[in-house]
């Protein structure tokens, strides 16, 4: 890690939260105690903890943070269906990680909210400090938010920054899950009504609720200044805490391209351009604090969004190749080698994520960046993050993933 980032002033640096696994409670923690805003992730979460109880846990850290999880029961019930000691002397068997669905069965909503615990838990074990959890609000179109703000809360987390879609509704869920109250989302049904989600953690837990729980900050993320107008509209002002501000030019998924061109070819296209960058200035007159994201990972950036009136800035590359980061290490050590030597190429292409929003790649040899190995993969939806719910004909609701193979989809 940079060195130079203990020279920043605590607040100003937040790191971005990296799914799936990428930004590890490690890491979080990490940053955390260096002065940045360290940040979990919670987006399949769940898929985590279950995958390393299964490879036993070995260094312990999940086994031992859920045994701080407030209800044992509940705990106990995620560990006897996924962990497997390490070598499996008893020969158990894999269990199969259930997909989130809008009907999740007791044991998918223990998972979600412990898994969301645990890592809070764990990026908080040893220092005072903050911690914050990422959410996206596209993953399963935000049906597991209830089960996870839930979870994220009771480990203690101290603000969540919500991106991928607009957050409406986070806030009031904060508050119920805070007061104990029944929580509600509604899901959007593609073809049909939306469906309201109902956890009522009361009666899930068999019990109240402890009762030192702390509302956490609520710091939405927003990429255009469309997204920035309809978040003003529908959340009350006063209960945003904070704002990331993402540029497109920022690693992962980005907003799509808003403004009108036409290609080679003389077909009207959108790009990015002006539309697409954020008014800093009218969002400084928002009077909320607020950081900038997407190359601004240097010490010229942090004072580029001081100077516009920002707190700070939001970073995720630098740490997605940090030691402590949960990418695979042959992928990362790859990436390195290949940006030391200043070959590195990145673009944004639109056609590369079943999510449909455009993604940026990093060009390495054998790896799905390249045309010809994306290409040849086989399509699949084995975790279900990106299904959707639709309404059948006969009005019952079905699930379609973009991800999996075409003939299955359409
Ligand atoms: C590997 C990787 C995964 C990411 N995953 C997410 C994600 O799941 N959710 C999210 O809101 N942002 C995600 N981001 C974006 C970062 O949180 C951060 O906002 C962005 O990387 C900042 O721009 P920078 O990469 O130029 O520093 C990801 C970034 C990287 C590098």
């Amino acid at each position: 890690m940079d060195s130079k980032i203990e020279k920043f002033p605590r607040g100003t640096l937040r790191q971005g939260g990296m799914a799936v696994g990428i930004s590890t409670y490690l890491l979080a923690k990490l940053v955390a105690m260096l002065g940045g805003h360290g940040t979990t992730s919670s987006p399949l979460a769940d898929l985590v903890l279950a995958l390393t109880l299964q490879q036993g846990d070995p260094s312990g850290d999940c086994r031992r943070a859920l045994k701080h999880f407030p209800y044992p029961a509940i705990a106990e019930m995620v560990i006897d269906a996924f962990y497997i000691p390490l070598g499996n002397p008893e020969g158990l068997s894999v269990r199969a990680v259930p997909m989130f669905s809008l009907d999740p069965s007791r044991l998918s909503i223990a998972l979600i909210i412990c898994a969301n615990f645990a890592f809070v838990w764990l990026a908080k074990e040893g220092h005072q400090h903050e911690i914050c959890t990422n959410f996206m609000v596209k993953v399963g179109e935000g049906g597991p938010l209830p089960y996870a703000l839930m979870g994220a809360v009771l480990g203690g987390v101290g603000s969540v920054t919500v991106g991928a879609g607009i957050p409406f509704g986070i806030p009031d869920m904060l508050m119920d899950i805070v007061m104990g109250r029944e929580v509600r989302y509604s899901v959007p049904i593609y073809n049909g009504e939306p469906y309201e989600i109902r956890f009522d953690p009361k009666s899930f837990f068999g019990k109240k609720l402890p009762s030192d729980l702390r509302i956490p900050n609520f710091v939405p993320i927003v990429s255009s200044r469309l997204a920035l107008d309809v978040l003003m509209k529908r959340v009350p002002k006063s209960s945003i805490n904070g704002i990331v501000v993402e540029r497109n030019v920022a690693a992962g998924h980005n907003a799509p391209p808003r403004t009108p061109s036409v290609d080679s070819s003389g077909v009207r296209c959108r790009v990015y351009g002006e539309r697409d960058e954020p008014d800093l200035e009218r969002i400084a007159d928002l009077g909320i604090p607020f950081w900038v994201g997407g190359g601004y990972a240097s010490e010229r950036g942090i004072e580029d969004a001081l100077s516009a009136g920002g707190t700070g800035i939001q970073v995720g590359t630098a740490f997605a190749l940090a030691d402590e980061s949960g990418m695979n290490p042959e992928v990362r050590k790859n990436a390195l080698a290949i940006i030391s030597k200043g070959e590195e190429q990145v673009s944004t292409r639109h056609d590369y994520s079943p999510t449909f929003f455009p993604f940026k790649i990093f060009r390495m040899k054998g790896t799905s960046s390249e045309p010809d190995v994306h290409n040849a993969r086989v399509r699949v939806c084995d975790k279900g993050a990106l299904r959707y719910p639709y309404m059948r004909s006969d009005g019952t609701i079905g699930y379609r993933c973009p991800a999996e193979p075409v003939e299955h989809y359409v």
